[in-house]
């Protein structure tokens, strides 16, 4: 951090819910980061899977600027073109047929939440308002996605957290057949948990929750915040399988890191939140829609999503190379380019030595690695950072 530039005082002033690197950034492009003193990083986090189609993509950056020199903001008490094109494309590229817009992943959980339990309380009564969520999945942090979320260190200190949330075991088909009953609205679930360690979900436990939801008359929700817009290498990571989600969450990469968040599901599902029954100011703003038009737009030209597969299955083929040069990775997983090095053990230093060599990761715990990359990334890139952590294991393992 550059202290002539920046008072300690400014920076005191921020609230401290956040654990930050000692680093102040300035300016992004493509795949690169500039800090205040002009030092150049790669970035492999994509500011946790959001700047997918690299910092300031030109085209985006052109069609942000067209729009805020147009419109600003108006009221959802009005139709806006962007917002009225983005929900079309969500549409045609996905099972949904209606969006609902909102600023952030945690709103449009809490949005799927509200849509399950009007739908349960609707269809079978007011009994029926049971979400079943996964252990270890990551929902966001309001106090109905903290309640969602599958891990208690999110939910300890701010009880009572709100009721109708139960848990089971990813990939235990048999333990969510237990856990869904007459009172269940909806399953919940992210097709590859991302925070909880990138865990791709099997396919036969995405089937039985189809049908499980399907018996029962409850809603399946997937929630591809992190794994959508194209990061696994299809739009959204459910088109890897032969299951869809009646109710899918959307927010992160969709913008390309202007805020939004996105609820979609089927018509007949969505009826049940009817006028007056949830708003957002500032969701489906122009601004931030026309950045994600074009961010679908760039998607789907030919080759993009074939793109992120090779670069996917080059980052795991050097991936596994490490993992057999050095015995202290345990695991090595992930779909396209959401993927994780797992240790045997804690490695404090790692984050830093490689913030320090100009690389940025995300490190959970001490001993998970997850990278984000950008889709714009090179395998250039990604041979640099492999070096980097080829001769850290060597030395500190
Ligand atoms: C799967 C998933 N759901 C929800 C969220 C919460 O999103 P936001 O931070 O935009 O509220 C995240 C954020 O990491 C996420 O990965």
């Amino acid at each position: 951090m550059n202290e002539d530039a920046y008072t300690r005082k400014a920076f005191d002033c921020i609230a401290e819910t956040y654990s930050r690197f000692p680093v102040v950034i300035t300016k992004g492009e493509g795949v690169f980061l500039w800090d205040d003193s002009g030092k150049k990083y790669i970035d492999f986090t994509s500011g946790i899977a959001v700047t997918s189609l690299g910092h300031c993509n030109p085209r985006v950056v052109q069609a942000v600027t067209k729009q805020v020199q147009e419109l600003f903001h108006i009221s959802n008490l009005y139709w806006t073109k962007p917002q009225a094109q983005l929900a079309q494309l969500l549409c045609e590229h996905s099972f949904a047929e209606k969006v609902f817009f909102c600023n952030s992943g945690a709103e449009s959980v809490e949005a799927a939440i509200k849509l399950a339990r009007k739908y349960g309380h609707d269809t079978r009564g007011p009994d029926c308002y049971q979400i079943v969520c996964l252990e270890g999945s990551f929902h966001g942090r309001t106090l109905a996605a903290i309640t969602a979320t599958g891990q208690p260190v999110y939910q300890r200190g701010f009880e009572p957290l709100p009721d109708g949330f139960t848990h089971v075991p990813p990939n235990n088909v048999h333990a969510l057949k237990l856990a869904a009953d007459k009172r269940t609205a909806a399953i919940l679930m992210e097709p590859i948990l991302g925070e909880g360690g990138v865990h791709v979900l099997d396919n036969d436990f995405l089937k039985a929750a189809r049908d499980i939801a399907n018996d029962i008359g409850a809603l399946l929700i997937f929630d591809e915040i992190q794994v959508g817009m194209g990061r696994t290498g299809k739009m959204f990571a459910y088109q890897h399988t032969d299951v869809e989600p009646d109710v899918m969450c959307l927010a992160k990469a969709l913008a390309n890191g202007l805020p939004i968040g996105a609820m979609l599901a089927k018509e007949d599902v969505m009826k049940h939140l009817g006028p007056g029954t949830h708003a957002s100011t500032f969701g489906g703003n122009p601004v931030s829609c026309s950045a994600a038009i074009e961010v679908i737009n760039q998607l789907t030209e030919p080759g993009a999503l074939e793109g992120i597969v090779e670069l996917g299955d080059y980052l795991m083929a050097q991936l596994r190379g490490l993992a057999k040069r050095h015995k202290v990775i345990k695991d090595v997983r992930g779909r396209g380019l959401i993927q994780a090095v797992e240790f045997e053990r804690e490695l404090p230093g790692l984050a830093n030595h490689l913030l320090d060599q100009g690389f940025l990761v995300i490190v959970a715990h001490n001993r998970l690695l997850r990278l984000l990359p950008p889709f714009v990334m090179e395998r250039k890139h990604i041979d640099l950072l492999i070096e980097k952590l080829d001769s850290y294991l060597a030395e500190n393992t």
